[in-house]
C-alpha cells in the first residue's frame, strides 16, 4: 500500500516541519543512547542516519520501502543500507548491541513478530531504544484514534495511530525505562527480561 510513508518526498517534508516542532530533540535523545554494533529498523528515508556517533563500529539501516531506502542513500556514509522487513531481520543472533525504532512499530503489520525478531537479534547485555507514537490513553483521544485508523492507515501508508506499542513491547519480553511521554508521543528504552 503507497501511502505517505513511502513517498520520500513528502514524508521528509512532513518530518521536517514536526523535527521543527520539537521531534529533533526525541530524534537526538534517541540515537545518541546507541552503542556497539547499531541496528535501526524502519529507517525510512534515512532522517535519524547522519545523528550517530561517527565512532559506531557498525551501523545498518533496514527499511522495507524501495523508494525510502533509495532516498537515505548518501545520507551517512558508511551505514549498511538492507532492503528488508523486521518481521525477518536477515541477521544472526545476538548480532548487534543496540537496535534503534523511531515510529516504526505502528506500521509493522505484525509488530509481535517485529519484536521477537528484535530480541532475537540483540546481544546479551544489548537495549533497544524507542521513539513511538501510541493510542492516546484519554478516553475520547483514544476512541478518536480507533475511529480514524482505517482512512489514516491508507493515507499514510500502514501506520495504525492507535496501537498500544509500550504493552505490545512488555509482552514481548522487554523491560521498559527512561520512559518519557508527550501527549501520544513516546521514547524508552527496552532491556529483555
Ligand atoms: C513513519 S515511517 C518512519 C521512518 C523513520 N524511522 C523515521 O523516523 O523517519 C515508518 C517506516 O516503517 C517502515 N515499515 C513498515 N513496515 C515495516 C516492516 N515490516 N519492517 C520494517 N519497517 C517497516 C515504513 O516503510 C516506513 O519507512
Amino acid at each position: 500500500m503507497r501511502g505517505v510513508e513511502q513517498i520520500p518526498w513528502l514524508y521528509d517534508g512532513l518530518c521536517r516541519v514536526l523535527e521543527w516542532t520539537g521531534l529533533e530533540r526525541w530524534r537526538a535523545w534517541l540515537v545518541k543512547g546507541a552503542r556497539g554494533r547499531t541496528l535501526e529498523v524502519g529507517s525510512g528515508t534515512g532522517r535519524n542516519l547522519a545523528r550517530y556517533d561517527h565512532a559506531l563500529p557498525l551501523l545498518v539501516a533496514v527499511e522495507p520501502a524501495a523508494d525510502a531506502l533509495e532516498a537515505s542513500k548518501g545520507r551517512r556514509g558508511g551505514a549498511l543500507l538492507v532492503r528488508a522487513s523486521a518481521e525477518a531481520l536477515p541477521f544472526r543472533e545476538g548480532a548487534f548491541d543496540t537496535v534503534v525504532s523511531s515510529l516504526v512499530f505502528c506500521s509493522v503489520p505484525r509488530p509481535e513478530v517485529g519484536l521477537a525478531e528484535v530480541r532475537r537479534v540483540l546481544a546479551p547485555g544489548g537495549v533497544l531504544r524507542m521513539l513511538e507514537h501510541v493510542r492516546s490513553e484519554g478516553r475520547l483521544g483514544g476512541a478518536f484514534a480507533d475511529l480514524i485508523q482505517p482512512v489514516w492507515t491508507k493515507v499514510a501508508g500502514g501506520c495504525h495511530p492507535n496501537r498500544r506499542t509500550e504493552a505490545t513491547v512488555e509482552a514481548a519480553g522487554f523491560e521498559l525505562s527512561e520512559r518519557r511521554a508527550n501527549g501520544s508521543m513516546r521514547r524508552f528504552v527496552a532491556t529483555p527480561r
